[in-house]
């Protein structure tokens, strides 16, 4: 099962949406089971780690965010089972790939999965304060333990020994 994760510049959200959902991947031994990686829809921050924030964040709670930003192509929607994006902006985009019709299905929202969604969308914390950051890891680990769920039921995926 491969697992795409995409915000704008991808070096805040979908760095830790990936960070998050791994090492829950981890913690129920599934690692064998599942591919995960982040890319943005921009070019902003190409080859750029998460941002300084981003990292600190998730350092306090264990993670340590070691991605590199990428850009998003067509060949992600064919090449991953699911691709999540953070906010509509970003599942626009992503419904503007070329061949994208044919993978819409595979598009989904993060908060789609959440049980408090708020208004559906992961809230970009790049031009906020501190404390955004905060939050937004802490609406990912709810909606990131909800997509594990569900994807652990629905492959059938047997932890390894
Ligand atoms: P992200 O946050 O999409 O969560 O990585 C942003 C990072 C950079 C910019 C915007 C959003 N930017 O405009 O440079």
């Amino acid at each position: 099962m491969r697992v795409l994760f995409v915000c704008l510049g991808n070096i805040c959200r979908s760095p830790m949406a990936e960070g998050v959902f791994r090492r829950m991947v981890a913690d129920r031994n599934l690692q064998a089971t599942f591919e995960i990686d982040s890319a943005g829809t921009s070019a902003y921050h190409l080859g750029d780690l998460a941002d300084a924030r981003m990292r600190r964040t998730a350092e306090q709670h264990g993670i340590t965010l070691l991605h590199r930003a990428r850009r998003a192509t067509a060949a992600d929607l064919r090449d991953f089972d699911l691709i999540v994006a953070m906010d509509r902006e970003n599942l626009a985009e992503l419904r503007r790939l070329p061949g994208a019709d044919a993978h819409a299905d595979k598009i989904v929202l993060m908060r789609d999965y959440d049980p408090t969604p708020d208004d559906g969308q992961v809230p970009d914390p790049y031009f906020g304060g501190e404390r955004g950051f905060e939050e937004v890891y802490q609406l990912l680990r709810r909606s990131c333990a909800a997509l594990l769920d569900e994807l652990s039921d629905t492959t059938s995926i047997t932890p390894d020994a």
